[in-house]
């Protein structure tokens, strides 16, 4: 197999918006070599000769598991559980105490959670220990909603094995009552694999995040920087609709609001900022 021609200027352009399209992930001009390097193996694989075969099969014969694959390979999936811990203890202490009795005054006994873009699944599952440990919760039904573009980090998600990259920052005692040790992973246990329900949304479509509604606290974490402002814009509106009213949302900590939206109030809790549905 021979390694296709550099990509030119205009297949670059054309392949770029393509994708932009359909997942609002924006490759910027100085990032022609990304794209080269994630699809030329690719067209190795399908036979094509150039990149400008690849762009004529997105343009005219693509299906869906060509697109599948698209998402698959121009995602960035990096992940690990307990990242940004700051977040996770604000979430199960100051925030979770204010949402306790929020439901309870409104008559609910439930708490749902969306972690907006999963990845391999880490997020939404240090999610359910989080509740898992408040005594507070034992007689609330807890709902976590786990979506993502990409079809293998949800297969490899609903697996629940991890290695000790992923797991290092555990705590001990979480990683004994949670986890199983086969010698060489970490396989989750089924009391918060089943909390978790994963399923496959883009962000960007307004059709595909309608079926998450009501929901108290979106995880939307290091995924908007993949996107354009305008991308940006939607994907917050459509979570905007997704959260119950005065729900609340945590983006990355490299990650703002500032100029994307104002329907979000920043509050600051503990040095950490959550944004609330105004
Ligand atoms: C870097 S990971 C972040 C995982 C996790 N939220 C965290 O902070 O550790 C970014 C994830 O966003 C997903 N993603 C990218 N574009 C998306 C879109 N338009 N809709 C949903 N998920 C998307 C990617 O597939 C990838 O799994």
């Amino acid at each position: 197999m021979t390694t296709p021609a550099p990509m030119s200027i205009e297949t670059f352009k054309q392949i770029r918006d393509f994708i932009y399209e359909k997942s609002g992930i924006f490759v910027p001009d100085n990032k022609k070599y990304f794209l080269e390097n994630r699809l030329g193996r690719r067209i190795q694989e399908k036979g094509l000769k150039s990149y400008d075969d690849y762009a004529y099969v997105l343009k005219y014969g693509l299906d869906k598991a060509e697109l599948v694959k698209l998402f698959d390979l121009v995602t960035t999936n990096e992940t690990f559980f307990f990242r940004e811990p700051q977040q996770f203890e604000v979430f199960g202490k100051e925030l979770m105490t204010k949402i306790i009795s929020e439901n309870t005054a409104s008559g609910r006994k439930d708490i749902k959670v969306w972690s907006a873009a999963s990845s391999t699944g880490e997020e939404p599952y240090t999610i359910a220990i989080v509740l898992m440990e408040k005594p507070e919760l034992a007689n609330f039904k807890k709902e976590i909603f786990a979506s993502d573009i990409s079809e293998s980090v949800l297969a490899s998600a609903r697996n629940g094995i991890y290695g000790s990259y992923a797991t290092r920052n555990i705590p001990e005692p979480y990683l004994k009552k949670y986890f199983t040790n086969t010698g060489s992973n970490f396989v989750i246990s089924q009391s918060i694999k089943s909390l978790v329900k994963f399923m496959k949304i883009n962000l960007t479509d307004e059709k595909e995040t309608r079926s998450i509604r009501g929901v108290d606290v979106v995880f939307c974490r290091n995924v908007l920087i993949y996107f354009d402002d305008k991308a940006k814009q939607k994907a917050v509106s459509l979570i905007y609709d997704a959260l119950r009213p005065k729900g609340y949302l945590f983006v990355g900590t490299s990650e703002s609001l500032h100029n994307i939206t104002r329907a979000f109030r920043p509050v600051v809790i503990n040095k950490v900022i959550v944004y609330q549905k105004a």
